[in-house]
């Protein structure tokens, strides 16, 4: 750890101390409807709601050097060049830090004598994005340099800037009034916004033509008018627009200077357009910047927004918890990965390109678990949302852009675990704030525009779905794939050029899955819970009901001896069988089985754990998704079988279905094993980081396997169900406050030697603060509760206190 950085607990930050990480490390702005992603060198970019349809600044993934655009200021004090966050030039820095915060990220490089401090963030509720730079000079001669900004405009709809350069090289425009640079791309025609690149500060020059600032056959690590000293006014007109500033300073030994590059998304709104034939009227932009140019107003905007999150993580606080890593993820880092998954979803990452996967129906419905205690009436929104890409059928559009809102066609549906999140979402969110009146909001079905059904109609609708499409075990239909989405029993693709995921006709497919089985249990289990809450006992039975039948057929039908069989594929066969050569074992259907119920009177819970344990589990890694891995390409199998084995589904560590296993673990008692495996995948209490390459601060959806050359290697970090999943974990079935209906529970899982914990939780406007205590070195089980020095019967607090009030609770381990 130390050699690339460290947590800085006290200031929720972690810091970076040398640029040359492994793999960029990144840090997420935003946290309203203006984003960026931010590596540890200034590299990323921003946009506003939807990182396809209005991106605001240019960045090419896959790029070598990896991570090469960005948010860049150049310094040239006399011959030398540099950035303060090394990057493009790379000139070897007298110092570099990076601090990536709460929202925001604080670059600080030095060299011959003069500090720069770049601190990038996006002030709550406004569509801005501020650069405050800090120039010191820590010599004791009097310092003369330049100072360059640098984007590169994004023509907004990212999809076409990328590739249709027969077009974009002619529809380049700018204007620049002073130190305000307007990127306004398309303004003349349909678009009604545009971008603001200011300075607070007076300049020396500016360059909107790339080919005049960088040079065609120059690059970012040597832009032409960065090597001359001199900005030369350029004016885009086609090409590439770019914004870039020249700021001359003169700084006093000693003495320092600040001023701020503010990036904006400007909408019109119902202004006119127009001053005069070709110039924008640019009253919202002038307002923007003269706003920030005001340094008072930027450091409080910087302190609104620190303010915003430490209110945002005091719903949740566990002070004293004997596990430094679970400390830190479940106060800090959890809960920042979670509003960015939120936020997010799968769309924009170092991964996700965003112009691919949008919002996931499935992903944005478990992102809601982790999220909804921090806001959650964006949670009810989402719900909402989410719910009205539903098909009257119950089918779901399988992703949709955050900008419309509308389902993404070129994917569809027929994934059929989707429509059974909706539940768990919707059955978080209640449990949160107790708010039913979201059950009876009108949100229609995405084929039936302007319908009024319910929420609770497209619940019904989530269940009726999987009950009517089983195949002939009994156990639901798979379609395109489940939460696996490379299990494509459907797909049967011989053709490099097709999609596995929506080749192959699911129209009266066999294919079955035992993980839609567990889910249905489990949402069942759910839902029946629910109708009690509301005093509907009659449909609580009904769902017991189905929740029985789906669970006989699971013993049933789904018991292979020693764990619960994964799959049947369109022929029947069974997927994930001892009886199978490769993939005999998988997990996901472990999880779902125990977590839905399954195996519990029985005693398979435990032995499908334990072969979990023997089969996948390796305490330095984690659990591989299933074994064997998969040595040749299965057309009846499809994607997942297509990966080198130890890498994503087949069988890599993938992050997100371990946090169920933790769980299962948890509601089997078992403290010890519950805290190993949560660790196992923990990225803070990875200590290898040139095997493990991640940040240490987020999860990352995969870790090369031990079936693979490269064990322990994380890919794809932040925009992963795991989030979400392990706040849950950590939270709620670890430390065990976990909100009920009628209540919030207290039911920890603990190793046996913790002597005990606190946990701060706000819950429907009261904050609990809850300790807990362990004399009798126990696991699980709480003997005693008091709550304000009164003895309560069970281990829920109950719904007793008024709003706004505090109240203390003392729960005791034992039995
Ligand atoms: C997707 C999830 C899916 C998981 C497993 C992720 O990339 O976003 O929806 O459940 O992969 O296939």
């Amino acid at each position: 750890m130390a050699k690339y950085g460290h947590f800085d607990d006290a200031n929720r930050e972690f810091v970076i101390t040398r640029p040359d990480t492994p793999l960029p490390w990144l840090n997420m702005l935003g946290q309203d409807d203006f984003f960026g992603i931010c590596t540890q060198t200034a590299g990323g970019y921003s946009f506003w709601k939807d990182a396809r349809l209005r991106r605001l600044t240019r960045y090419r993934y896959n790029s070598n050097p990896m991570d090469n655009d960005g948010r860049f200021l150049y310094i040239k004090q006399g011959k030398t060049i540099w950035n303060p966050g090394w990057k493009p030039v790379r000139t070897p820095l007298d110092a570099f830090e990076c601090r990536h915060g709460l929202g925001y990220t604080r670059i600080t490089g030095r060299k011959g004598g003069v500090e720069v401090e770049q601190l990038i963030f996006v002030p709550p509720d406004e569509n801005v994005e501020i650069w405050k730079v800090t120039v010191r000079n820590a010599s004791r001669t009097t310092k003369r340099l330049s100072l360059f900004s640098f984007v590169e405009f994004c023509f907004f709809e990212a999809l076409n800037d990328m590739t249709n350069y027969q077009r974009t090289y002619s529809i380049g425009e700018v204007e620049v009034e002073g130190s305000a640079i307007y990127h306004k791309t398309e303004y003349r025609e349909r678009r009604n916004h545009y971008t603001l690149f200011g300075c607070t500060r007076d300049i020396a020059g500016y360059d909107t033509s790339r080919d005049a600032f960088v040079g065609v056959h120059h690059g970012l690590h040597d832009p032409r008018a960065v090597l001359a000293g001199r900005c030369s006014n350029s004016r885009a007109y086609g090409w590439n627009p770019i914004g870039a500033h020249q700021v001359d300073l003169a700084i006093k030994p000693g003495k320092s200077e600040a001023f701020a590059f503010v990036l904006a998304y400007v909408e019109q709104g119902d202004l006119p357009k127009f001053d005069a034939p070709f110039v924008m009227n640019k009253a919202k932009g002038r307002d923007v910047l003269a706003k920030y140019s005001d340094m008072a107003v930027v450091d409080g905007a910087f302190a609104a927004l620190r303010r915003r999150w430490l209110d945002l993580l005091s719903a949740y606080q566990a002070p004293q918890v004997p596990n430094v890593h679970l400390q830190r993820m479940t106060n800090v880092w959890n809960q920042v990965q979670c509003m960015a998954t939120f936020n997010l979803s799968r769309s924009t990452s170092g991964y996700e390109t965003g112009i691919g996967r949008g919002m996931g129906y499935r992903d944005s419905n478990q992102d809601i678990l982790g999220f909804v205690h921090l806001l959650p009436a964006r949670a009810r929104q989402r719900i909402l949302d989410i719910a009205s890409t539903q098909l009257s059928d119950g089918t779901c559009f399988h992703q949709y852009q955050p900008l419309t809102k509308k389902g993404n066609a070129d994917v569809g549906g027929g994934f059929n675990d989707d429509p059974l999140w909706l539940i768990l979402s919707t059955c978080a969110y209640v449990r949160e704030t107790g708010d039913r009146t979201i059950l009876g909001e009108p949100c229609g079905y995405a084929d039936k525009p302007g319908s009024r059904d319910t929420l609770l109609h497209h619940i019904e609708t989530s269940m009726a779905y999987t009950l009517r499409n089983r195949g002939p075990h009994g156990l639901p239909l798979i379609g395109h794939a489940d939460w696996n989405d490379c299990l494509n029993l459907n797909c049967f693709s011989k053709e490099p050029n097709e999609s596995f995921q929506v080749t192959g006709d699911i129209a009266g497919s066999k294919a079955e899955s035992v993980m839609i089985a567990g889910l249905f249990l489990y949402a069942a289990r759910e839902l029946a819970a629910l109708y009690r809450f509301l005093g509907s006992p009659a449909d609580a039975a009904r769902l017991d009901g189905h929740h029985a039948d789906m669970l006989r057929t699971v013993e049933e039908q789904a018991w292979d001896g020693a764990w619960y069989t994964r799959a049947f594929d369109a022929e029947g066969r069974p997927v994930g069988s001892k009886a199978c050569d490769e993939g005999k074992i998988f997990i996901e259907s472990q999880a779902w089985c125990v977590l839905g119920g399954a195996g519990a009177g029985n005693g398979r819970a435990k032995k499908a754990l334990q072969a979990v344990e023997k089969y996948l589990y390796r305490p330095d890694l984690g659990c591989a998704l299933q074994w064997p891995p998969y040595s040749t390409y299965h057309l009846e199998l499809g994607e997942v079988t297509s990966y080198p084995p130890g890498f994503k589904e087949n069988a890599g560590v993938f992050s997100h279905n371990n946090t169920w296993i933790h769980i299962c673990w948890a509601l089997l008692g078992d403290g010890r094993r519950a805290l190993d495996y949560y660790l196992s995948i923990c990225p803070s209490a990875k200590r290898d980081h040139d095997v493990y390459r991640s940040e240490p601060y987020v999860y990352a959806q995969m870790t090369a396997s031990q079936f693979s050359p490269t064990p322990g290697e994380a890919k794809n970090s932040w925009l992963t169900g795991t989030a979400a999943w392990s706040f849950v974990v950590g939270s709620q079935y670890i430390l065990g406050v976990r909100p009920e209906f009628d209540g919030l529970r207290v039911d920890p899982c603990v190793p046996t030697d913790w002597k005990g914990f606190t946990v701060q939780r706000r819950f429907r406007g009261v904050t609990y603060t809850i300790s807990v205590r362990n004399p009798r070195g126990r696991s699980k089980g709480v003997k005693s509760l008091l709550v304000d020095g009164r003895r309560v019967e069970g281990n829920v607090i109950p719904l007793a206190a008024g709003a706004g009030t505090a109240v203390s609770v003392e729960a005791t381990l034992g039995s």
